[in-house]
């Protein structure tokens, strides 16, 4: 949830907190939007980085077509927040999803869900059929992941054997290039690697048009590469998520600067007890634990060259002092940028809506 704290000062918020700089926030948005509308891309955002309705709602408003979402529980948030076309882009199993789902059909007026195994398919099919409606299913296929999907040359088969389930409508074919992606450095690589996932994925919608399933959704993307899919790359939409609020993660890919970082952690310098460190109330319980394969440490201060959380316990941030730009001092108040934001923000539930320092 946001709360907004614009016209207010940052000093009123007590710490460890998530703070997102509003207009940050929406050149980001708008950044992508226009890149996309340029290419003729439609904009599907995904939600897992923000989880907020209210920030989904400034991306239909500055143009995406609708969002997308990792878990049922996002996607049933983003419904009761008036989202209206959704995309859940993962394996959904079991008997309590397949009700969850049916539920949330009943709710939203487009719903589609990605299926790669014929068990998830029949789950589906069995619980839709049961409610007497049909949902729509976007084969997952694996381009260059490594994790669910079906391998590309294995998708026709795959759509024939789900022409068995009468309640799943076939839509589209989607994936995620994560390791592709992630794997960039350089613009070239950016552009090159956004245009060999369209030539990926359009290759598959091809193989099944030919065998005359009708495709009308080829969906990709991710951060790294968003705004590099040029008109004609073979994608009809972009789940970009990270892209919004940005990390640290970004910033040492290459793929933004640090003036792109929409969302900070704001903590209180707590301890200052040798020459070498400082002690600040970002732990891993606020700034997350999971270190990046490109990023060093677990967050780096805003405004303060070189200074970086080099160590957390549960509570604790270690500065390095040696390496910091400037001094701080008990009391004072820093803003952290995480290296990964979507499971930092994972630990909040509010974010802080500020205004651009
Ligand atoms: C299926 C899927 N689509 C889109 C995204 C968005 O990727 P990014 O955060 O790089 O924009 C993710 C991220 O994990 C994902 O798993």
């Amino acid at each position: 949830m946001m709360k907004s704290l614009l016209n207010m000062p940052v000093s009123c918020v007590d710490t460890p907190a998530l703070l997102v700089d509003y207009a940050i926030l929406q050149r980001n948005i708008q950044r992508l939007q226009e890149a996309s509308d340029a290419a003729e891309i439609a904009v599907r955002p995904h939600i897992k980085a923000h989880k907020t309705p209210q920030v989904a709602q400034m991306q239909i408003q500055a143009g995406a077509i609708g969002v997308t979402c990792a878990k049922l529980g996002e996607a049933e948030a983003m419904a009761a927040g008036g989202m209206e076309d959704i995309f859940i882009a993962n394996c959904l199993v079991g008997p309590t999803k397949m009700a969850r789902l049916v539920a949330l059909a009943k709710h939203v007026p487009h719903l589609s869900v990605a299926v790669e195994s014929i068990e998830s398919a029949r789950q589906m099919n069995d619980a839709f059929a049961t409610a007497g409606m049909v949902l729509d299913v976007i084969i997952e296929a694996d381009i260059g992941s490594n994790r669910a999907g079906v391998e590309p040359d294995a998708a026709v088969e795959f759509a024939q054997a789900l022409q068995r389930f009468p309640a799943l409508q076939l839509k589209g074919v989607m994936s995620y290039a994560g390791r592709l992606m992630y794997g960039t450095r350089t613009e070239d690589e950016r552009i090159e690697c956004a245009a060999e996932e369209g030539r990926r994925l359009s290759a598959i919608a091809a193989d099944l048009r030919s065998a005359g399933f009708d495709i009308q959704v080829v969906s990709g993307g991710g951060t790294p590469t968003a705004g590099r899919y040029q008109k004609g790359c073979g994608l009809t939409e972009v789940r970009c998520g990270t892209y919004c609020l940005n990390d640290h993660n970004q910033v040492d890919l290459g793929a933004c600067t640090t003036e792109d970082i929409a969302a900070t952690v704001l903590s209180t310098v707590v301890s200052v007890p040798t020459e070498d460190r400082l002690i600040c109330d970002a732990g891993a319980k606020a700034l997350d634990q999971a270190v990046s394969d490109v990023t060093e440490g677990y967050g780096w201060l805003k405004g303060y060259e070189g200074g970086y959380v080099y160590l957390i316990n549960d509570e604790h941030g270690h500065i390095d002092r040696k390496r910091l730009q400037g001094d701080l001092a008990i009391g004072d108040k820093v803003e952290v940028y995480p290296p990964r934001i979507c499971t930092c923000l994972n630990l909040y539930d509010y974010m802080y809506v500020v205004d651009s320092p």
